[in-house]
């Protein structure tokens, strides 16, 4: 069957200085679907969700959102495609100063929408992500770790985006929490039905959650398959993530 593809990385290059991270990343996720991207700490994960998202240029390669190249798109054009984004960042990064509906509404804000409807829309997708009302004048630091998770999650959705970016949506939190926020995205994937990309070490996480599965290593996507592949690989650098092991042919360098 033909794929229908949503986002295609080709021969993704990406330096820091002298440092190498990202050195042929190639990868192509199907519309639709939850793809997870695996990877050691330090391997370039959130930079290459940076770069999909603009916030970091490329080298060299191209990055096609429904067939279209997009890395060197600049000022409107820039702006047009960031709104087919929807992205939950590592740790959910909400602005410290501004009430929690102001987070969420951040980009409708942005572009110029009245507070009071912006505020009603930001309680709107806050009630979508299990939070109550009341939750949208509190400040981020009155929150639980879950409780902003899911907020970031708001935010993430509040302008419907075509693609969700989560990075490690649920690291720092208990394991029923953690299932709680994979829940959700599963649920928002339903409701929404838009294309996922999510990063995380958590495996109960990624295999609840994925479609599809890639693990980034040495900064080349060098395994690609269903979640039920990863699960059943003898891909020994695929085994060696999925089981947690410090000894296999994966270089532990840190
Ligand atoms: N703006 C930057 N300037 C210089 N180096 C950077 C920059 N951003 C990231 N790096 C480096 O790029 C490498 C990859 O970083 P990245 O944050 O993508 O790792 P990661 O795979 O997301 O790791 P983790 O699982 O720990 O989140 C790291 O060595 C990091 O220090
Ligand atoms: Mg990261």
């Amino acid at each position: 069957m033909k794929r229908d593809v949503k986002i295609e990385l080709r021969d993704i290059y990406k330096s820091f200085g002298s440092k190498a991270i990202l050195q042929g990343a190639s990868l192509k996720i199907d519309r639709g679907t939850t793809q997870v991207i695996l990877g050691g700490s330090g391997t370039g994960k959130s930079v290459l969700l940076k770069c999909l998202l603009g916030l970091e240029d490329i080298d060299s390669g191209q990055i096609l959102v429904d067939g279209v190249e997009i890395s060197r798109l600049k000022g409107t054009e820039r702006m047009e495609l960031m709104r087919k984004f929807g992205m939950l960042f590592q740790g959910a990064a909400l602005f410290d100063s501004m009430t929690i509906w102001e987070n969420v509404a951040f980009v409708p804000l942005q572009q110029g929408m009245k507070r009071e409807q912006a505020k009603d829309l930001a309680i709107d997708k806050l009630r979508m992500v299990g939070l109550k009302p009341e939750v949208a004048m509190q400040m981020p630091a009155s929150l639980s770790g879950g409780m902003r998770k899911r907020a970031g999650l708001a935010r993430a959705i509040c302008h419907e985006p075509e693609i969700i970016l989560y990075d490690e949506p649920t690291t720092g939190l208990d394991p029923i929490t953690a299932d709680v926020i994979n829940d959700l995205i599963i649920k928002l994937q339903d409701q929404l039905k838009c294309t996922s990309v999510m990063i995380t070490h958590d495996m109960p996480s990624a295999f609840k959650c994925a479609d599809n599965m890639a693990f980034l290593y040495k900064g080349k996507f060098v395994a690609e398959g269903t979640a039920k592949d990863f699960k059943t690989t003898d891909n020994p650098m695929v085994r060696q993530f999925v089981e947690g092991r410090a000894n296999g042919p994966i270089e532990v360098t840190q």
